[in-house]
């Protein structure tokens, strides 16, 4: 297997010794900007439910969970050893009962509708076969008024990394929006963050 597709199978799903040693901690390290992006946006207050779907190294969750230390924290990851070092990883959290943590698809999310107040996910639409489906999903276990914060790279900033080619799906700005709004979503708005050559977008989206 050639190193591209190594490191996009990684980071499309990261696993065995190499995505825990190596992908997981690098992944912290490189999204810290749009993690800070995403979690400015979420405003969170401290009872919010908030759901992180995607959450691989799990630094997001950790801020989410010091911001809604009164409500619920719930994370999905595809990846069951994502989800096994997080749990180790934020085990005083799970054991009090803040936060779950589930190994689970993006368009089977093991919620009943309406169960959250915000939801975000960050660098993963690029891997959803189905990002519509997976839309609809995401709108179903909101609740009403609640907030979706998606963080992505577009298509020109990505398209030159060669790892892209192996199985990515990249996306404009535009191209979301309108995938949200098809799947239910209103009021999309947009913020962005760079740092070096990185760039990123959070797409903040509302259910009515
Ligand atoms: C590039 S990593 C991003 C991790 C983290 N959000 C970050 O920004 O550092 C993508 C993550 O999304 C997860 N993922 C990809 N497709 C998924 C799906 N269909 N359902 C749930 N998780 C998925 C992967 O297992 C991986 O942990």
């Amino acid at each position: 297997m050639s190193i591209s597709r190594f490191l996009a199978t990684q980071l499309g799903k990261p696993s065995g010794i190499f995505g825990r040693l190596v992908m997981l901690p690098a992944l912290n390290r490189h999204n810290l900007p749009v993690n800070a992006l995403a979690l400015m946006q979420l405003h969170l207050g401290s009872t919010d439910r908030v759901l992180e779907v995607g959450f691989g190294g799990g630094a997001l969750l950790c801020q989410v969970v010091a911001s809604a230390h009164q409500g619920h924290v719930a994370g999905v990851d595809y990846s069951i050893d994502a989800v096994e070092h997080c749990r180790r990883k934020l085990s005083r959290h799970v054991s009090s009962g803040l936060l779950e943590l589930h190994c689970a698809d993006v368009c089977q999310l093991p919620f009943s509708s309406g169960t959250f107040s915000r939801v975000c996910s960050v660098n993963t639409v690029y891997f959803w076969p189905d990002p519509h489906a997976a839309f609809g999903e995401i709108h179903r276990v909101l609740q009403k008024d609640g907030l979706f914060v998606l963080c992505f790279s577009p298509r020109k900033e990505m398209q030159s990394r060669q790892f892209t080619l192996h199985g990515f799906r990249l996306y404009e700005q535009q191209e979301l929006i309108e995938l949200l709004i098809s799947a239910g979503f209103r009021d999309v708005s947009a913020e962005s963050t760079s740092h070096k050559s990185d760039h990123w977008v959070a797409l903040m989206a509302s259910k009515a």
